[in-house]
């Protein structure tokens, strides 16, 4: 049995081939309209590409309530035909994105338009994917795995949250096997873009929070990472001021625009953040909460980010206290412990003032060696954590989310 240590140098060694094959590879980003409104300029520019025929994809709760409309109607006078695919739901599954590609193939569309949340834009990734690729969705599961370019695939992001629109990950449920999986690679970046923070201002405060805080976590989990770069530093801090400024008034005050734009703008500087620095041990624990209690991808990250962060700071602590300083944190001449351990605090009193539980309460003991498992499989290879965990130390971990251990 090989010592721990000694697998945390093969981590290690993994993540610096990592973080130096993505310096080599220069992940593009999309071809970006912003500004509310700008999802009709995206509309434009995909007539002005020549598509004749395009697969919306989206989830039946944005075509209820209207909010499809205004680009529908831009693209008819535009002269591009359209379908819509309002099949997707929260943490899309194989079967929904294969149901999406037979439409495609049905109706001969030749580009893809994703409007919704990252469910939507994810599904809308593998759709295009799959559309030029034979393979199947579990064996494009990883890194680099999909093959030829997938059809082309513009995004507008309804939630303020996953950064989908930006970065080269999808992320997709398989009910067979309880699993949750990324297929990650820089071909599934979207060409084009708009960030249209009109398009939010009917997002209801509870999903506004979550999101919020998944974007917080992208940022978060990227600027403590060990592979951030000079760039990924930039866009993280940003990111995390323009959310600590912005999230408690989007949520509190949905109709504010100004608001609106700057938590889209902040998610996807998150995205290209964590799309070159990686997440860490909070994601790879949510996906597992999503996979087997459909928890709420945001909601899940934001009760485990304060309890990794605890458990992360004495080997990140200048970094935390940077965290503390762009969030409006530093008073006087707090120590870099004390900054850390206020933003710390900061993230747990955002959650508070959110209304977002301190536990999970579907968790049951029996699944936690399991998911601690899956959490560090996933972790272990592709997250340069900067503190790891052992098994034992991570089931206890998630043991303090059991719903009796409040
Ligand atoms: N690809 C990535 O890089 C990445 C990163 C993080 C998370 N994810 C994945 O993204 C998914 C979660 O996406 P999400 O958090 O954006 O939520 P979502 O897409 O699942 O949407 C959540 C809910 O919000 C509703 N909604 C969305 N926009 C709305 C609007 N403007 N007004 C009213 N209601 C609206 C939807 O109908 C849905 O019911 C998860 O599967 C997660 O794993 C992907
Ligand atoms: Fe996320």
């Amino acid at each position: 049995m090989i010592p721990f240590s000694i697998k945390v140098l093969f981590f290690r060694f993994f993540q610096f081939l990592l973080k130096w094959s993505t310096k080599l590879l220069n992940f593009r980003t999309p071809e970006l309209f912003s500004g509310p409104g700008s999802s009709l300029k995206l509309c434009e520019h995909i007539a002005a590409q020549g598509v004749q025929s395009l697969l919306i994809v989206t989830d039946a709760m944005l075509v209820k309530i209207g909010l499809l409309q205004p680009m529908q109607d831009r693209l008819k006078q535009l002269g591009v035909n359209f379908v819509v695919y309002d099949g997707v739901l929260p943490n899309p599954t194989i079967e929904q994105i294969e149901t999406g590609l037979a439409m495609l193939r049905k109706e001969g569309c030749t580009a893809i338009l994703a409007i919704g949340g990252g469910s939507s834009i994810d599904a809308a990734k593998v759709i295009a994917a799959r559309a030029k690729n034979p393979h199947k969705i579990v064996h494009m599961a990883g890194l680099m795995r999909v093959i030829f370019k997938p059809m082309p695939l513009y995004a507008v992001p309804t939630t303020a949250g996953t950064g989908s629109e930006v970065t080269i990950a999808a992320v997709v449920s398989d009910p067979s096997t309880t699993r949750k999986f990324a297929i990650m690679d820089p071909k599934l970046v979207p060409i084009g873009a708009a960030l249209d923070g009109a398009l939010m201002t009917g997002l209801p405060p509870a999903i506004t929070a979550a999101t919020g805080m998944d974007a917080l976590t992208h940022a978060v989990e990227a600027y403590i990472s060990r592979n951030h770069t000079p760039a990924t530093d930039r866009e993280a801090l940003e990111a995390t001021r323009l959310i600590m400024q912005n999230l408690p008034t989007a949520v509190k005050d949905g109709q504010n625009i100004e608001a609106r734009q700057n938590m889209a703008l902040a998610s996807f500087k998150a995205g290209v953040a964590f799309t070159t620095a990686g997440v860490g041990y909070v994601h790879a624990i949510a996906h597992n909460f999503g996979a087997y209690y459909h928890v709420p991808h945001g909601l899940a990250n934001a009760i485990i980010l304060p309890r990794v962060l605890d458990f992360s700071k004495p080997d990140c602590t200048p970094r935390l206290a940077r965290l503390a300083e762009v969030s409006g944190l530093k008073k006087g001449n707090e120590s870099e412990e004390q900054l850390a351990d206020a933003f710390i605090a900061k993230v747990r009193a955002l959650n508070a003032e959110f209304g977002i539980p301190t536990q999970v309460d579907k968790l049951r003991a029996q699944d936690i060696p399991e998911i601690a498992d899956k959490a560090l499989s996933e972790a272990h290879w592709f997250y340069a954590v900067p503190r790891y965990m052992d098994k034992p130390e991570c089931e206890s971990f998630i043991r303090g989310m059991l719903p009796q251990a409040a």
